[in-house]
């Protein structure tokens, strides 16, 4: 049996927002306990990620899921077949303050490895807007194929930059000269759907450099910003892989071109 995968994560991504909609700004103060990706659980996290898969369930699929709420989940009797890796609700905080900028991101592959990513979505579930990307086959952005930004002028570049956390001060002083460089700096709370930003050219760049990024969270704008053409590496350089685990971090930079990327990449060093 074949199976129709871009009209179940579509169908996925309408879930999870009918759910997710009621729950948006209540600040619900409430734990629910500790998920597999190490950060508090909310009834908001948790609906979004029952309503994911309710669907695939739905469709008697037989599924590895690997959540950065319940952790891994074999599914069926073939779940070798399928790894789906998931968050299901990107931006937690943004979702309970009511700051509209939200998204699920769903990855298929064949192998629990970043880089073995077949199928991805990723959709904000504020404004429905839901970017796709198959392999081999280009990212879309509602249908409508996206490109990267060319822009190469760091001055006037609009740059995400991640310092979300506790103590950033280690970070921080790795970002100063990169910092010093830039005028348009962003940090928007849902790095799945910032990263497409870089993949449809709505931002330049996406530096998360604090190695506190669960891969859960961009495995599938790994794939959409590699099929729009856009570059995302290590702080390194170097090619970026993972295994694709709930506790596995990441650390990159992503660009919407070659000349703006070895910019960043040199005022990171
Ligand atoms: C968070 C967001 C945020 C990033 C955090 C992530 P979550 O995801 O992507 O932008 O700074 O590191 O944990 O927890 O809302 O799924
Ligand atoms: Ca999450």
């Amino acid at each position: 049996m074949k199976i129709e995968w871009q009209t179940i994560l579509n169908e996925c991504a309408e879930k999870i927002q009918e759910k997710v909609r009621p729950l948006f700004r209540k600040r619900e103060t409430r734990s629910l306990g500790v998920g597999a990706g190490g950060d508090e659980i909310k009834r908001i996290d948790l609906a979004a990620e029952k309503a994911l898969m309710d669907v695939l369930n739905k469709h008697g699929i037989s599924y590895t899921l690997i959540s950065e709420e319940s952790g891994i989940k074999k599914i069926g009797n073939c779940p070798e077949q399928f790894y789906i890796t998931v968050d299901p609700l990107d931006g937690s905080t943004n979702a309970n303050r009511g700051i509209p900028f939200i998204a699920t991101s769903i990855a298929v592959s064949r192998k629990p490895e970043l880089s073995s990513v077949e199928l991805a979505l990723v959709s904000d579930l504020y404004h429905k807007i839901t970017y796709l990307a198959e392999q081999g086959k280009g990212a879309f952005r509602n249908k409508i194929a996206i490109i990267p930004s060319k822009f190469t002028g760091l001055m006037d570049a609009v740059i995400g930059v991640d310092l979300h956390t506790y103590r950033a001060t280690e970070t921080a002083a790795k970002l100063t000269s990169l910092v010093r460089e830039i005028k348009h700096l962003r940090h928007l709370g849902a790095n799945a759907l910032e990263l497409c930003y870089v993949a449809d050219g709505t931002v330049d760049a996406f530096v998360d450099i604090r190695g506190k990024l669960r891969v859960t969270d961009m495995a599938a704008a790994y794939l959409i910003l590699k099929e729009a053409g856009a570059i995302i590496t290590t702080m390194e350089g170097k090619a970026l892989n993972a295994q694709l685990d709930p506790t596995q971090k990441v650390s990159f930079v992503a660009s919407g071109n070659p000349t703006l990327h070895k910019k960043i990449l040199s005022l990171l060093k």
